[in-house]
């Protein structure tokens, strides 16, 4: 058989048993990227292979039926919604309804947002909810009438209108909120419902009515069925607004639009602001607003064909491995880096990942050459979520090497030794090597330590090269004849270099620490280190049972730090460059404990505009905050910037003060 035809009917399995596992079981394992992923191949297989359409994945609503559920027919074909990704391609679309409808007067467009929730088509008959059903397969669904009526949201009886249709199936989406959906998985600590979707349609797709009323699931209407014995609404717009007045949920970041920009415009305010919504969504929905308009645009058996989702962008996408790098860190430690296809993770081009550890190089399985689908979630690093192997897919194309991690340092070949099985693995040079002593001195002058400007990266290297910097008190002994030698460092720019050393040498006791690049000590357990010691030499002095009294520093970190300050050729180093700086005592106690931030637990969520979010708990940590990664009862304030995560639904639920970036900058200046 043709290899084609092989992947074909191979892909035709793998998707029928996702489908099964997210559409019958709510369970599915794979992300919705990934299945639209493997959709979106099939599809281009069938282009290829017509002959074999019949039977495909492609052409079915839904999926099977929980046996638990009795099903019963929809009056009206529950639909599903073609789909983009890409909103500039919604032209086509536009092009396309222009081309049928052959009219100059303008069409009108109603745009809604995409809830990812679970369809629904309630049946009223004589303005009674009499069923409801789910889409199933389009044609036959689930009878989970009796769930329904726990929903508080969906009206049983409807106020009897003029022309109120005798039989209306009022369609749209369930949905739990994202507050409920946080409070849920905080009880169910250790079995976690995967997403909202899931717990949505586990919480309605059962046979007891009690968890359904226990998980306070909403619902949004966005359109109907058969509407028996006639239609009366004037267009889809108005059918929503008189499902308003009926007391149905509609939601109200509804637009009416006839130009394609002002669409397109929309599109993008939603996904800005799509993360402060109390429910997910996942894009927008463009629909005809004339009913007659609709009729000539018609429908496949699968979508109306006068209605288009436009997805947004995905946190996720799938790419091969090219190489396997091995990074040798500022404290020796080793780190493989996947060196990938070039990709686009939410606008941000993305070309390679860390795989952490040799623990977890092998732990994920990459190899050079593998399939890896990568996530980048808000302002998170790229990172490798697992390697794409959908068990029968013969991919004729995918040549894969296995890639092993080395026993030796790849830049000056010293044993590597090997802790917590695998999790680090360190270089044994203590000499430190080029790699390691370039990345320490680099950390050295950086932002949040000696700070000293006009020292990169490049001109670091060339320094290092001719062997004018070997060591941190080194960088107080350079001179302008010095950084002459470099080539393109001209006498203005050597002075400049030399007035920021000069500037840099007096430093407060965090940052020294920091600066110092010992293994585990970032910016803020220097804070705490220089908080609890006041002075250098007593942190020179402690012992591990001292250092374990402090903050974040645990049985681990405390015995890292401690053979650093006790080992003898670094304290040498040490001693040396105390000769050339002056440690200033912290922003003293009092400034902090008249300060707002004084022991306020912080967290932040979003984007900030101002700030990185190293630089704004710097600046808060100055002043006496204590920064928190995670929203818990003990969290006093959320700052909020652009585009805010779950915390901000966590923040709500625990009734924790919440204050904007502008806000939160005023109060700094104070
Ligand atoms: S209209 C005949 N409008 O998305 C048109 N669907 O992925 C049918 N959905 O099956 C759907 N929000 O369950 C429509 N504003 C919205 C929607 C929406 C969510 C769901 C719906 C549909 C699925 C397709």
């Amino acid at each position: 058989m043709n290899k084609s035809i092989v992947k074909l009917i191979d892909l035709r399995k793998i998707i029928s048993h996702h489908a099964y596992l997210y559409y019958t079981l709510d369970s599915p394992i794979i992300s919705d990227f990934e299945y639209d992923n493997l959709i979106n191949e099939l599809k281009l297989l069938e282009k290829q292979e017509i002959k074999i359409i019949k039977n495909s994945p492609t052409n079915n609503v839904g999926s099977d039926f929980l046996r638990s559920l009795k099903t019963k027919k929809h009056f009206a074909s529950m639909l599903s919604l073609d789909n983009i990704a890409d909103i500039e391609m919604i032209d086509f679309f536009y092009k396309n309804v222009l081309k049928k409808l052959k009219k100059k007067k303008k069409i009108n467009f109603c745009c809604e947002l995409k809830i990812d929730g679970i369809a629904i088509s309630l049946l009223y008959k004589k303005g009674v909810l009499i069923r409801a059903l789910t889409r199933g397969n389009g044609k036959i669904g689930e009878d989970v009438t009796l769930n329904v009526y726990e929903i508080q949201s969906i009206p049983k009886v409807l106020d009897n209108i003029i022309n109120m249709p005798e039989l209306l199936e009022v369609r749209g989406e369930i949905y739990i909120p994202l507050s409920e959906f946080y409070k849920i998985n905080e009880v169910k600590k250790n079995i976690q419902f995967s997403n909202p979707r899931n717990t949505a349609a586990g919480s309605l797709r059962q046979n007891n009515p009690k968890i359904t009323l226990s998980r306070n699931l909403m619902f949004f209407c966005h359109g109907f069925g058969i509407c028996y014995p006639k239609n009366n609404f004037i267009n889809h717009f108005n059918f929503l607004m008189v499902m308003k007045s009926l007391g149905f949920p509609v939601n109200n970041k509804l637009c009416l639009f006839s130009n394609i920009n002002n669409i397109k415009e929309f599109y993008y305010q939603i996904n800005k602001n799509r993360k402060s919504f109390d429910f997910q969504i996942d894009g927008i929905v463009i629909k005809l607003n004339d009913f007659d308009d609709q009729k000539v645009l018609g429908s496949t058996s699968k979508y109306p064909k006068w209605a288009l989702a436009v997805k947004f962008p995905s946190n996720e996408n799938i790419t091969t491995v090219n190489n396997i790098d091995f990074q040798v860190g500022r404290t020796g430690l080793i780190t493989p880096v996947a060196y990938l296809s070039p990709i686009k993770i939410s606008g941000v081009v993305i070309k390679k990942a860390s795989l952490h550890s040799k623990y977890e190089m092998y732990r994920l399985g990459v190899y050079i050459g593998s399939k890896v689908l990568v996530r980048r979630a808000g302002d998170v690093i790229p990172y490798i979520v697992k390697v794409i192997n959908y068990e029968l897919i013969n991919d004729i194309n995918l040549i894969q090497k296995k890639c092993f991690f080395p026993t030796q340092c790849p830049i000056c070949s010293s044993n590597l030794i090997e802790f917590h099985n695998g999790k680090t693995v360190k270089c044994s040079n203590n000499n430190y090597c080029l790699d390691q002593k370039e990345k320490l001195l680099l950390h050295f002058v950086s932002k949040f330590a000696f700070n000293i400007k006009g020292i990169g990266k490049k001109i670091l290297k060339k320094l290092i090269y001719k062997n004018i910097i070997n060591e941190f008190s080194d960088f107080f002994k350079i001179q302008v004849d010095h950084l002459t030698k470099i080539d393109r460092i001209q006498k203005k720019i050597a002075n400049n270099i030399i007035y920021q050393i000069k500037k840099s040498r007096s430093i407060s006791l965090d940052r020294f620490i920091y600066a110092l690049g010992i293994e585990m000590v970032g910016v803020e357990t220097a804070r705490n280190l220089s908080i609890y010691f006041g002075d250098f030499s007593s942190f020179m002095q402690t012992n591990v049972s001292q250092l374990q009294k402090i903050k974040n520093i645990g049985t681990v970190s405390s015995g890292i730090i401690f053979n650093k300050i006790n080992n003898s050729s670094f304290k040498e180093k040490i001693l040396d460059l105390l000769s050339f700086i002056v440690i200033k005592p912290n922003n003293s106690s009092k400034t902090n404990k008249r300060s707002f931030f004084f022991n306020k637990k912080i967290a932040i969520t979003g984007r900030l505009k101002r700030y990185s979010r190293d630089k704004l708990f710097f600046l808060l940590q100055s002043l006496g905050a204590i920064q928190c990664k995670y929203i818990s009862q003990k969290t006093d304030l959320l700052i909020l910037g652009e585009c805010p995560g779950k915390k901000l639904y966590k923040a709500k639920l625990l009734n924790i003060k919440i204050m904007e970036e502008e806000e939160l900058l005023q109060k700094i200046r104070c």
